[in-house]
């Protein structure tokens, strides 16, 4: 039990743990102090990591049954914590409580779906091998297994159902996990860790810890945790990468994700309806989110109409205090996250860029903001910019609209206004992301869907199903002498 004077514990291999230091949780709106968090010694972090692979043989051998009920009772107390929980997402992320109450729902279906998929995962398949004279009376027999305990990195911009996103299909496929939420907002990875507490899942098949960064490469490197899924930035998730060749590592990087509004998009209400979508989007989460809308591409015969439109819905967000439930934009993670996206406008608009709206910063919040004629050789123009901006890209005609869209590092997941079920499907084949959304901003998301990207965004796959073949391979067993 956490005091108002006790820092709060950490979880080792399923029990409550302190260490000998703290970090202090803050609130990015006023500074307010949201709590203190105790860190693990070396020594308790080893103590995690020996659990998890001692346990690791017999979890995967765990009914499907016993782990389907845990995921279920982790549903089941999300739904009746749900603005508890949003309460806390919000104050240690700066998160509008309309958005944090959405993350709760969404963590819900992520615990639903892997309950669901644990129940059906891994029945096996079998194969007749006879097709060929020396496979005669064999067969094939193949299930999936995990690899081994795994290592999830989380982020600070969905710090609970990010962390859901490593834990549930953990659980579901019986491997261990040791979670590290981000330590900028590790209460809401502590809360799963209370619900998991509540499960007869077994002592060591899950440890969350409070790990600093600068701690991380230790446990990046054990050879015990033989997958990694990291979400985060591209440069740390690319180390990451590179210092283990020989581990499975999953990135889900970042996006500067596009929405194109093609010519065909043109009646008052299509444009109406992209302009409300594109500034709610783009600045959702103050714009920390990888499939934020960044980039509006903008057919020639449109673009002149939906400027003024998305200006207009933009600046009729309410920006303020998270705690307020009509508030739409909140504060960025930090000042120094707030700094860094004002200079990169600042840097755009010095060297030719129009501002349309917004380019303020005040502490950690930064205006919602528009921009066009963004040189693509800026911070804005080429990276993510993680922050409520967008600009515009004016374009003629699908191909250019398309190569605009690839013309980047990265390739997350791209929108698509169109209402030609044809140009849909040259858009699937054309463009080098993770995910198309016909009809919406890139930025829907459903947690059972493959989610990931291509190119700098990353490799693998979240979304449930995913990540459990993420966490697994396939193991044949070939029977001899049977009569098929
Ligand atoms: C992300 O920022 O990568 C996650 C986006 C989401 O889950 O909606």
């Amino acid at each position: 039990m956490t005091t108002a004077t006790s820092p709060h514990a950490f979880w080792l291999a399923g029990r409550r743990a302190t260490g000998d230091s703290t970090l202090d949780v803050t609130s990015p709106w006023d500074g307010r102090h949201v709590g203190t968090v105790s860190v693990p010694t070396d020594d308790q972090v080893e103590e995690a990591v020996a659990a998890a692979a001692g346990v690791a043989e017999s979890f995967a051998a765990t009914p499907a049954h016993v782990r389907a009920a845990a995921l279920d009772h982790v549903t089941a107390r999300l739904v009746e914590r749900t603005e508890e929980i949003a309460q806390l997402i919000s104050a240690e992320n700066g998160k509008p409580m309309k958005w944090a109450r959405g993350e709760v729902g969404r963590c819900v279906s992520v615990f639903r779906w892997a309950a669901e998929e644990a129940r059906r995962f891994n029945g096996g398949e079998a194969q007749r091998l006879d097709s060929d004279a020396g496979g005669t009376g064999r067969l094939a027999y193949t299930r999936r297994f995990p690899y081994g305990p795994v290592l999830g990195i989380a982020p600070f911009n969905f710090p609970l159902n990010l962390c859901a996103h490593k834990v549930a299909p953990a659980i579901a496929v019986g491997t261990p996990i040791i979670l590290k939420p981000a330590p900028a907002t590790p209460l809401s990875g502590l809360l799963l860790g209370e619900l998991l507490a509540e499960t007869e899942l077994p002592a060591g098949s899950w440890s969350v810890l409070t790990v600093p960064n600068d701690r991380m490469p230790a446990l990046v490197q054990d050879e015990r945790l033989p997958i990694i899924s990291f979400t985060g930035s591209d440069t740390v998730g690319w180390a990451i990468r590179d210092s283990v060749p020989r581990k499975r590592v999953t990135l889900e990087l970042g996006g500067n994700g596009a929405a194109v509004v093609l010519g065909d998009w043109s009646s008052e209400a299509d444009l109406d309806h992209a302009a409300q979508r594109i500034a709610t989007f783009s600045n959702y989460q103050a714009g920390q989110s990888c499939i934020s809308v960044q980039r509006v591409i903008a057919d020639a015969s449109v673009h002149d109409r939906l400027v003024p439109k998305v200006v207009a819905a933009v600046e009729a967000l309410n920006c303020g205090d998270p705690a307020d439930d009509t508030t739409d934009v909140g504060p960025l993670v930090s000042e120094d996250a707030a700094r860094r996206v004002e200079s990169w406008v600042s840097e755009a608009v010095s060297r030719g860029a129009t501002l349309l709206t917004g380019g303020k910063r005040e502490g950690a919040a930064f205006q919602p903001t528009v921009l066009q004629d963004v040189p693509q050789d800026t911070q804005l123009g080429c990276e993510e910019v993680f922050g409520p901006v967008m600009s515009f890209v004016k374009v003629n005609g699908e191909e250019e609209a398309f190569a605009a869209v690839n013309d980047s590092k990265f390739g997350l997941q791209a929108g698509l206004f169109t209402h030609d079920i044809q140009a849909a499907f040259r858009a699937h084949r054309a463009l080098e992301v993770g995910g198309v959304v016909v009809g919406d901003v890139p930025s829907y998301r459903a947690d059972q869907m493959p989610y990931g990207g291509v190119k700098a965004s990353g490799v693998g796959r979240e979304g449930v199903r995913f990540a459990m073949e993420d966490y697994t391979y396939e193991r044949v067993m070939v029977l001899t002498g049977i009569d098929l």
